[in-house]
């Protein structure tokens, strides 16, 4: 049974063919639409849906071409109806069912935030229910427990800004490039801890919700007051980049070991692009890896890609869609799946 997986709910154009039989990626390609955005300093909605329509055809001809595959070989399409911006899936809704018409093979309607959650299933089998998740996306910060395939619990999220984000806009304000998420990483590997560091929003909070938007209003004074001081420099880039990716991390580690802790779970799966993050990998093992098991999908598979949407697809066969109607759900809850 070979899934084609399309993924178009943000910047990146994902297209991947998957064997569920013998759990393999026949192959994978994917255009990062970043270049272009970074002009703008975040994601231009109309540009992305543009971009989509040019780039899916290429990519299935070159995947097909290039794993000797054919069309035909496909047995069902899997799409991303949603959470994401509603042009962008428009195109791969479009896409998907009519390559589904035209081969009369059942179309699959996946969401996105649990394809990055089932995809550390596939670089990790060991996986067993129930589990805890935490998927850190640009969109979404989300704290679930995972009862079973598909029943999801939210146990908390984030009150304004994801933690995605939050890196996307403290990069902006320290000068960095978007996606921000890689930029702030590269640069707090070079930073030093400061005499002050950032506030940890909501940590002591009795729920298991996050808050990002005060942490980037206080990134924002202190580089008012570096520039004010003429001390806006490299290194301080640096040390903001460090000491705000750390703000961050322990924010997502504490209440994460409090869901674990009053929720009586011993794995917890993080996913989205947040989690390609080293220093948080690193953190998350230190501070929880003897005593829980930490799972993420492989890095190339925590940022978006075509193949989380096949898998996906694979898992959910049996809701494949019937009508041909060109359907998304820009905001999609994980409980309403
Ligand atoms: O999952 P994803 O590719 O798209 C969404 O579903 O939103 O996540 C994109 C987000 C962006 O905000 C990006 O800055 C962040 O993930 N990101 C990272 C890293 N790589 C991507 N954040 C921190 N560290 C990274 N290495
Ligand atoms: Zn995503």
């Amino acid at each position: 049974m070979l899934i084609l997986g399309i993924e178009t709910s943000c910047d990146e154009t994902g297209i991947a063919l998957y064997d569920g039989e013998e759990n393999k990626i026949i192959f994978e390609s994917l255009f990062s639409q970043a270049d272009k955005h970074s002009l703008y300093g975040g994601v231009v909605p109309e540009l992305a849906a543009r971009d989509h329509t040019n780039k899916l055809l290429p990519l299935l001809k070159k995947g097909l071409d290039d794993s000797n595959m054919s069309l035909k070989n496909i047995d069902a399409i899997a799409y991303t109806k949603g959470p994401g911006l509603r042009g962008p899936l428009m195109v791969g809704s479009a896409f998907a069912k009519s390559l589904g018409f035209a081969l009369d093979v059942p179309v699959i309607p996946v969401h996105h935030m649990e394809a990055h959650l089932l995809m550390a299933k596939y670089d990790a089998p060991q996986l067993k229910y129930p589990f805890l998740t935490l998927l850190v996306s640009g969109g979404h910060t989300i704290l679930a427990k995972v009862e079973s395939s598909g029943v999801y619990k939210i146990l908390g999220q984030t009150i304004d800004d994801a933690v995605g984000e939050a890196f996307d806009k403290t990069a902006k304000l320290l000068g960095l490039r978007y996606p921000g998420g890689p930029e702030i990483e590269k640069n707090a590997a070079k930073g030093e801890k400061m005499k002050e560091s950032f506030p940890r929003p909501m940590l002591k909070s009795e729920d298991y919700n996050f808050s990002f938007s005060g942490l980037k209003t206080a990134v924002l004074y202190k580089v008012n007051l570096l520039k004010k001081k003429n001390e806006f420099t490299k290194q301080t880039i640096s040390d903001v980049s460090l000491e705000f990716q750390e703000a961050a991390i322990d924010c997502l580690l504490y209440k994460t070991k409090k869901a674990l802790i009053d929720f009586n779970l011993n794995q917890v799966v993080l996913s989205g692009g947040v989690a390609a993050n080293k220093q948080l990998r690193k953190r998350f093992n230190e501070e929880l890896g003897k005593k829980y098991t930490v799972i993420y999908p492989d890095f190339s598979h925590c940022t978006d890609n075509g193949a989380m949407i096949a898998f996906s697809g694979f898992e959910k066969l049996s809701s494949c869609d019937k009508e041909n109607n060109i359907s998304v759900n820009p905001r999609w809850s994980l409980e309403e799946i």
